[in-house]
This record gives structure tokens, C-alpha cells and sequence, in this order.
């Protein structure tokens, strides 16, 4: 209670607070009526599928893109508004952009790129120098400040893109796809990387990636978006328990969830003649979709009548365990087992339901 009371309304404002943002482009709309309060200090990460309007959100954020209609506010200060025609320009924006592609200036040193910004805003030459050398030392890069761009490897230059965005202590910083550029290891060691450059600058960060593990190892919160919607906002571990949408549950976790189109009869799911437990009251008799992670289907080697007979297809070795593909006729099913099953591809195996469904999705 006394900690409420001395927290001013500013304090508890959303860090971005973003209201029915539309953008379209001729006839299409990019993002179709998104809905966001983003706390302060948060990670999050927008993702999505190729098209689904991530960049053109994050552009808007930027004021690189305005929007058609809808509002964004950064704390208590209206940003963007379609309806008004209000838009601050990027530069009054206190937010910084990493992108994919890093864009430094060839012709400058690594100092020279960290050091723009700061010169545009008007710092003096002591508080630059100052804060490039703590920046770079940030990044761990204080050793290539004289070199030029040329002279860097790609995710050392990539450092510097960073180290630049965050020279000027943005509240709010901005990134689209910014490790899709870099090899496998690369991109695990920067991940790590941005969260600790995260915590320590305490900046609310909107983080763009089709990268589902990118998504599940950063996040403190997701926005799936699909269509220009979002189809769920929230902590990565709800969206992987309870995904909202067939979308989500098949676009989140890795392998991603098993969905079986079940019939209802008598109040009772039905798959193939076999009882997937009873159907909740609200359900019409339409078939749905039941929902099942890899780790709770489990496959055997003899028939049953509570197992559907499926065609071993692949088996891939994954942190100490194996993620196996089997074929329900034309249907992909992963299930995660600690061994391999005695088994060719091509084998007929026999996959067994738990009694209840994770979800249940009806359409
Ligand atoms: N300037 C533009 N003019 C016309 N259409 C655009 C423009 N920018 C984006 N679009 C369209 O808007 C939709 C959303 O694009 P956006 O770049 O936001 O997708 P994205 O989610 O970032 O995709 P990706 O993962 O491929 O980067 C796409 O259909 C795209 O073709
Ligand atoms: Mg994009």
C-alpha cells in the first residue's frame, strides 16, 4: 500500500502504450489494429512471420513511418497519432534503432561512428569522449576505435551499430533483426550480449525477430503477430502452455505443438475411434483441433486401443534427447523421447494420447 502511494502517475505508465495503430499501404494494411501496453524496463520481442507488419510497427515506433490511424504514446507523451496528424520527429523521440543491415559511416573510425550521435545531439567534447570510451568498453570493442569499418570482421561491426544506438541512452530502444546477419555461434554469444547491455541500460526494448528461439530465450514478453494482428501478448512461457491460437501453438516451441482435428460424440473427443477424453461443455458438436506438445505424446512399439499406428520418418538428436517425426497419414507428429525407437524409417510405430489435450481450439 505505502509503496503505491509514492509511485506518481508517471511511474506507472506504460513505457509504449500503442492504440488500434493501423498502417496501409494502397489497399493493404501492414498492421491492422494492434493493441499494446509494453512496461517499463521490458524485452519485447515482436514475432512473426515474413509480411505479418513487424518492421512497419517497429518504423512507426521509430517515426520513420506514420500511421494511417491509431496512437502511440512513450510514457506520457504522445508520440504519433493518426487521427491528429501529431508526429514527433525521430530525433525528439528518445529512442535509437539497430537494424539488420548496420550502415556505419565507411569513411569514419569506429570512434568517429560512435561519436555522431552525440555530436548531432550537442554533447561536449568531454562528455563524447567520455561516453564512447565507456560504450565501447561496454561492447568490448575499445580496442578497434581507431580502426574504419572495412578494417572490422561483420559482427564486430555489428557491436559498433549497437554502441552507437545506445551512445546517447535512449529510453527506448528499437531492433530489427539485428543478429540475422551473423553465423550460429555468433548470434548465440550476442544474444547474450544485448541482454546484459539490456539490463544495464534499463531502456524498454522492442526486440523484431522471426527467430521463435531468439524469441523464447530473450523475451520478458511476446507479441505472435500474424496478418498485421497480434494474436497473443504475454510472457514467453504462457504462450508456450497456453497458446491462444492454433497459430500460436504452432509457430512457438520447438518442435512446434501437435494439432489433431478430433470428432465430438457423446460429450467425448474422438480421434480414429479413440476416447481423447471428454469435450468441454461449451463446445458444439463441430470438430476442433486438440493441441499436444512433443513431450506428452509418447510413441511404442506394439498396438493398442488407445494408439494410432504412424510411420517412423525421422529422428533428430536434440540437447541429450531426440525430437521423432512420425507420419499420421499425411500429418507431421513430433514426440520427444530420451531414445531413439528400435526402428527403420518407414517402420509403423504406435502413438499413444495422454488423456486430456494441453488446449483445445475451435476453429
Ligand atoms: N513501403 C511499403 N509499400 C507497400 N507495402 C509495404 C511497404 N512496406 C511494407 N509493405 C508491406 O506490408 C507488409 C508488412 O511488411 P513488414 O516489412 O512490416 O513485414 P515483416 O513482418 O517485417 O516481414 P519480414 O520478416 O519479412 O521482415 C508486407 O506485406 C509488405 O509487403
Ligand atoms: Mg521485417
Amino acid at each position: 500500500m505505502q509503496a503505491q502511494s509514492i509511485l506518481t502517475e508517471k511511474d506507472t505508465l506504460p513505457a509504449i502504450n500503442i492504440k488500434r495503430l493501423e498502417k496501409r499501404f494502397g489497399n493493404n494494411y501492414a498492421v491492422a489494429g494492434v493493441d499494446m501496453d509494453v512496461p517499463p524496463g521490458a524485452f519485447l520481442v515482436l514475432l512473426g512471420p515474413s509480411g505479418c507488419g513487424k518492421t512497419t510497427i517497429l518504423r512507426m515506433l521509430a517515426g520513420l513511418e506514420e500511421p494511417t490511424s491509431g496512437e502511440i504514446h512513450f510514457g506520457d507523451q504522445q508520440i504519433a497519432s493518426g487521427t491528429s496528424g501529431i508526429i514527433v520527429s525521430p530525433g525528439d523521440r528518445d529512442a535509437g534503432m539497430v537494424f539488420q543491415s548496420y550502415a556505419l559511416w565507411p569513411h569514419k573510425t569506429v570512434q568517429e561512428n560512435v561519436e555522431w550521435p552525440l555530436k548531432i545531439k550537442q554533447w561536449s567534447p568531454d562528455e563524447r569522449r567520455e561516453r564512447v570510451k565507456e560504450v565501447l568498453e561496454l561492447l568490448s570493442i575499445g580496442d578497434l576505435a581507431a580502426r574504419y569499418p572495412g578494417e572490422i570482421s561483420g559482427g564486430q561491426q555489428q557491436r559498433v551499430a549497437i554502441a552507437r544506438t545506445i551512445a546517447p541512452k535512449p529510453k527506448v530502444l528499437l531492433f530489427d533483426e539485428p543478429l540475422s546477419n551473423l553465423d550460429a555461434k555468433l548470434r548465440a554469444e550476442m544474444r547474450t550480449e544485448l541482454l546484459r547491455i539490456h539490463r544495464l541500460t534499463g531502456a524498454t526494448s522492442v526486440y523484431v525477430t522471426h527467430d521463435q528461439v531468439e524469441a523464447m530465450t530473450m523475451a520478458s514478453h511476446v507479441a505472435v503477430m500474424n496478418h498485421g494482428k497480434v494474436e497473443q501478448f504475454g510472457p514467453p512461457r504462457t504462450l508456450y502452455e497456453s497458446p491462444a491460437t492454433r497459430f500460436v501453438a504452432t509457430f512457438v516451441g520447438t518442435p512446434p505443438a501437435n494439432l489433431v482435428h478430433a470428432q465430438i460424440e457423446d460429450d467425448r473427443y474422438l480421434y480414429k475411434q479413440i476416447d481423447l477424453g471428454p469435450a468441454r461443455p461449451s463446445s458444439t458438436d463441430t470438430p476442433c483441433w486438440l493441441m499436444y506438445r512433443a513431450e506428452a505424446l509418447k510413441l511404442c512399439q506394439t498396438a493398442d486401443e488407445r494408439r494410432i499406428a504412424v510411420t517412423f520418418a525421422e529422428g533428430t538428436p536434440v540437447a541429450g534427447r531426440f525430437i521423432i517425426t512420425v507420419w499420421d497419414e499425411r500429418q507431421r507428429i513430433s514426440v520427444v523421447m530420451d531414445h531413439l525407437p528400435e526402428a527403420q524409417l518407414g517402420d509403423q510405430l504406435y502413438l499413444e494420447f495422454p488423456e486430456h489435450p494441453t488446449m483445445v481450439y475451435e476453429d
